[in-house]
């Protein structure tokens, strides 16, 4: 059920008869947390749920008086010939799992509410922007991501915010804007959620059929053989990069990238002397997974 009020927010009831407010326009939200209880946690997410958001919504429940989460699929992340018109969409779904969740209010503003005509200001987070996804999707895609995460930053004034280390580089390019803006948000990295198989979930995994789907697991069975490698004693990072791709062969994945690289700066690494991301793309028919892990010599991973 939902009523809509004056200022343009609406109620859902969730499960267990809990209730989540909507808000569409940044006035709202403010209004609606200017008396919100402290801390606030911030999700931010463009939809899709799936047990890798439900993850993060439990840990910002677990640690915040007030949980909001974001509901928006930013176009200005996508580049020309991406998903962006394909992407999944079911808010009905969404507000309800959220209410599930104990979210107390999702945000969950139209483009044009977000990116008014004029609009003209883009963050560009240097040096971590420009490798492994900056590469292939273009410098425009963590200029969108940054931007739109400094404006819902803004508009919510978070204590916390949460991302998943599923999305590495987005949380590294997002905890340097935070700290470089002086934006006064901890911002908080959750562990990867990954299918019994060892996929990572992803709303992207939605547009794979059966066969794709069993192809997909090849991109954890090769960070998994990467590890599997440092275990066994290599220090070589070309090695262990063969070694997980070797493995995507297997699966007949074909890669836009396999980095390992230094788990701060995204810089290539040479030697896995200490904890190394390997991190990787991979195109499987109309989707784009990407997938990483933290390998160490000392075999914490
Ligand atoms: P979205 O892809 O919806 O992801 C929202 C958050 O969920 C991100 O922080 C992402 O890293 C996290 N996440 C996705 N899959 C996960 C998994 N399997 N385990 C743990 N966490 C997972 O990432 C975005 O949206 C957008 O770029 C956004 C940050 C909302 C900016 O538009």
């Amino acid at each position: 059920m939902t009523e809509t009020d004056a200022i343009g927010s609406a109620a859902v009831d969730g499960a267990e008869g809990r209730t989540v407010a909507v808000l569409r326009t940044v006035a709202a939200a403010r209004a609606a947390l200017a008396t919100a209880a402290r801390p606030i946690g911030l999700v931010p997410t463009m939809g899709a749920l799936h047990d890798g958001h439900l993850a993060l919504l439990a840990r910002a429940r677990e640690r915040n008086a007030t949980v909001v989460m974001s509901l928006f699929v930013n176009p200005t992340q996508f580049a020309a010939g991406e998903d962006l018109a394909s992407y999944p969409r079911d808010e009905a779904r969404d507000l309800a799992l959220a209410a599930a969740a104990g979210v107390d209010l999702v945000f969950a503003p139209s483009a044009a509410e977000m990116y008014p005509a004029g609009h003209a200001t883009r963050i560009v987070v240097s040096g971590l922007s420009e490798t492994l996804e900056g590469a292939v999707r273009g410098p425009a895609h963590f200029e969108g991501v940054a931007t739109v995460v400094a404006k819902l930053l803004n508009v919510v004034a978070p204590q916390v915010a949460y991302f998943g280390q599923k999305d590495a580089q987005q949380a590294l390019v997002i905890e340097r804007m935070a700290r470089d803006l002086d934006i006064p948000t901890a911002i908080e990295v959750v562990a990867t959620v990954r299918e019994p198989d060892g996929l990572a979930l992803s709303s992207r995994n939605a547009y794979l059929d059966a066969s794709q789907r069993a192809q997909a697991v090849g991109l954890w069975r090769a960070l998994r053989a990467a590890a599997a490698a440092v275990d066994a004693g290599e220090r070589s990072a070309d090695a262990v990069e063969a070694a997980a791709r070797d493995e995507l062969r297997r699966h007949e994945l074909d890669a836009d990238y396999v980095a390992v690289a230094d788990p701060q700066t995204l810089a290539r690494r040479e030697r896995v002397d200490g904890p190394t991301l390997v991190a990787i793309a991979a195109r499987i028919g109309p989707a784009r997974l990407i997938d990483n892990l933290i390998v160490s010599p000392d075999g914490a991973h």
